[in-house]
């Protein structure tokens, strides 16, 4: 039996067409395959503008970085991050030079809990970071209200729920920027890569730039330069709009082969977010008969989960010792992985303190009981069986 991984990325007839396409066109920086990308992937998550960079860290760094310019923050200003994420998301406020204060999670969506947001606001706060973790969508209507109160900016972390809705409204059109990965282990992918989205227009320009060293021009020619092309703004000036840097800039960009990847895959996007959607809801089905002793992922009314992966956690009282429960289904060749545990890292016990955990029992559950396995689009019916089976024999024992 071949392991079944949680994550999965799959390269069809159609991405191949495209990367040659760039291959073939000899322009390897960004051209018009990263274009095309940026319009239709921000417009798909509600937004105007997307700038295309190097990883869902860095897509999360400019957008901390140009509202730290717009809005004057500097180190005192704290940023409220969940207390369950990759780590990547407090980091890059922490990159950033901001505070991150955490806020406690939500025991049934594993999102940041609303009602716990205000406690944690100060005169410096100045924003909020609801991470809609594992394909589910945070409640962003008690989050957008609470924001409008203590006037808070909002930065979406979408990394891992492309395309995830509520109603009709796609996650990333709630806040002033959000910023999503598609590394390859994503919904859709780049391989590498992150795009930040925002329908600011001052705030793209200034990630633009921020992603090409701070130049102070953002045409296509001066962030990616095919070496033929002049910048029209060029002549027009005595200093050379190019080799003008306006602010502390960064090399985060990524090239024409990425954004081909990323075209085909969001032409793709139906049958792989279906394929997903209909695994989990198969391996919800196989796998009630044991919620007395396991929560699974549950949609809410009006909802739209995306299952990025299949969250699971031990219920208390039910006796379930996590370690050797993972290690039969890894032994079985099933992968798991624990549910984003944060605060117990040892960087962040080092920098918060070894009991730092103890001041969010939600997270600290989660931590110690939660895992995770796959429901990706490359996993079978049978898999899913095999996955239930497993479980079974685990639980029955
Ligand atoms: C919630 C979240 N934010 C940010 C990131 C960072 O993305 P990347 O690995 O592309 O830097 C990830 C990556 O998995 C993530 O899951």
């Amino acid at each position: 039996m071949n392991k079944i991984g949680v994550g999965y990325a799959s390269v069809t007839e159609l991405e191949k067409k495209y990367v040659m396409d760039a291959l073939e066109s000899q322009r390897l920086s960004q051209g018009k395959y990263v274009a095309l990308f940026e319009k239709k992937f921000s417009a798909m998550h509600g937004n105007k503008y997307g700038v295309m960079n190097n990883s869902g860290t860095n897509a999360l760094h400019i957008a901390f970085e140009a509202l730290k310019e717009v809005d004057n923050w500097d180190e005192s200003t704290e940023v409220l991050v969940p207390a369950i994420t990759f780590i990547a998301t407090s980091n890059a406020v922490i990159h950033s030079g901001l505070k991150v204060v955490f806020v406690d999670v939500d025991p049934i969506t594993y999102n940041m809990n609303p009602n716990e947001i205000e406690k944690h606001i100060t005169r410096n706060t100045k924003c909020i970071v609801p991470v809609h973790a594992f394909g589910m969508p945070c409640d962003m209507r008690k989050i957008t209200e609470i924001a409008k109160k203590h006037n808070l900016r909002i930065v979406e972390d979408c990394a891992e729920s492309h395309f995830a809705k509520i109603g009709e409204k796609p996650i990333g059109s709630f806040s002033d920027i959000s910023a999503f990965s598609t590394y390859v282990a994503h919904t859709i992918t780049t391989g590498v890569g992150g795009i930040s989205c925002t329908n600011d227009v001052h705030l793209a320009e200034i990630m633009r730039s921020l992603v090409a060293h701070g130049r102070a021009c953002t045409c296509e020619v001066c962030v990616a330069s095919d070496g033929k092309n002049v910048c029209p703004k060029r002549m027009k000036t005595d200093l050379d709009r190019r080799f003008t840097f306006e602010r502390l800039g960064f090399s985060y960009r990524v090239g024409e082969l990425e954004g081909a990847l990323g075209l085909a895959q969001i032409e793709r996007k139906d049958e792989i977010m279906n394929a997903r959607h209909k695994n989990a809801e198969i391996l919800t089905e196989l796998l009630t008969p044991y919620e007395d002793k396991l929560q699974l992922p549950r949609e809410p009314e009006g909802v739209t989960h995306t299952y990025m992966m299949y969250p699971i956690l031990i219920k208390k009282d039910s006796c379930i010792e996590r370690k050797d429960f993972i290690q039969f289904l890894e032994k079985a060749n099933i992968e798991t992985r624990p549910m984003l545990p944060l605060l117990n890292q040892p960087i962040y016990k080092k920098i918060f303190g070894e009991h730092f955990e103890d001041n969010y029992p939600v997270a600290k559950f989660i931590n110690s009981n939660g895992f995770y396995i796959g429901c990706h689009h490359g996993m079978t019916e049978e898999d899913l069986k095999y996955i239930a089976e497993n479980i079974n024999a685990y639980l029955s024992n």
